[in-house]
């Protein structure tokens, strides 16, 4: 958090130094393999979870699930209690079971993941990790009254260009999208208070050593790469 590994370097240390700001103190009973899954992965994923507004029943897109963030959102979703149906994309046909194992109900394989194939019909909510590449091809897929949250840019564009809200945006259709960096300590708890009422199984789909960083890195490479991987230290 905090553009940790992007504003400046350094990821993988048994000390690190931040800056005091991006320290908060948490209530939880969570290994620290768990705990590690939680600060940017987590945030976001609940961060899009709120941005939805949610009612029961419905239709939720995840684009690009087989991510970290789109995995911790699928548990959200699961675990809401509030009968979610979660259709996730993945370019890969290799995850199916283990997306099956964590109770999503449909998968869309998508070789182009800036277009959802024909036919995948319309979607209550779409959580759009792919982002500004294929974020009016999920406008195009939202039900009236829908909402699309770009927060990921995993299609490489990190812009909209000539986006035109008033034709690009359906009626009655709204974008909206969250940002990990607006953070403190009441909304980070807020977090680990949901995990632990809706019982969220936050554990990691692998975890590896600090001397092991380089096969975690090779097995987030690999098409069966998938969700949080955490380095114990
Ligand atoms: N807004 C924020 O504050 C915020 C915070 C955290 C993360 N993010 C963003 O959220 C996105 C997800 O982050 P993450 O760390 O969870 O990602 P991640 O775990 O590294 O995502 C890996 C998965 O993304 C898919 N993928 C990779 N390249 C792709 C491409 N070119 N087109 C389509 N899919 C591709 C692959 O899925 P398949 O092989 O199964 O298709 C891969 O398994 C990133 O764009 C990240 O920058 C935003």
């Amino acid at each position: 958090m905090g553009e940790m590994g992007r504003a400046y370097d350094g990821s993988y240390a048994e000390y690190v130094l931040l800056p005091n700001a991006q320290v908060y103190p948490v209530t939880t009973t969570l290994a620290w393999a768990q705990l590690a899954a939680i600060p940017e992965t987590f945030y976001t994923a609940y961060g899009i979870y709120q941005s939805l507004r949610l009612h029961a029943g419905e239709r939720v897109l995840i684009r690009a699930v087989t991510s970290g963030v789109g995995v911790a959102l699928l548990k959200l979703l699961k675990a809401s209690g509030l009968a979610l149906t979660v259709t996730g994309t993945t370019r890969s046909q290799r995850k199916d079971a283990a997306l099956q194992a964590l109770g999503i109900d449909a998968i869309v394989h998508t070789p182009d993941p800036n277009h959802l194939p024909k036919g995948v019909g319309e979607f209550d909510k779409v959580a759009d990790l792919i982002g500004p590449s294929a974020v009016r091809d999920s406008l195009a897929h939202l039900a009236e009254f829908g909402i699309v949250s770009a927060t990921g840019q995993l299609g490489g564009v990190w812009t909209l260009d000539d986006f035109d809200p008033i034709t690009a945006i359906p009626n009655n259709r709204y974008l909206t999208g969250f940002y990990s960096g607006d953070v403190d300590t009441k909304k980070v708890q807020a977090l680990f208070d949901f995990i632990a009422t809706h019982h969220v199984n936050v554990t990691p789909q692998k975890v590896f050593s600090l001397a092991q960083t380089r096969a975690a890195h090779a097995y987030l490479a690999t098409s069966e790469g998938l969700g949080k991987v955490v380095v114990v230290v």
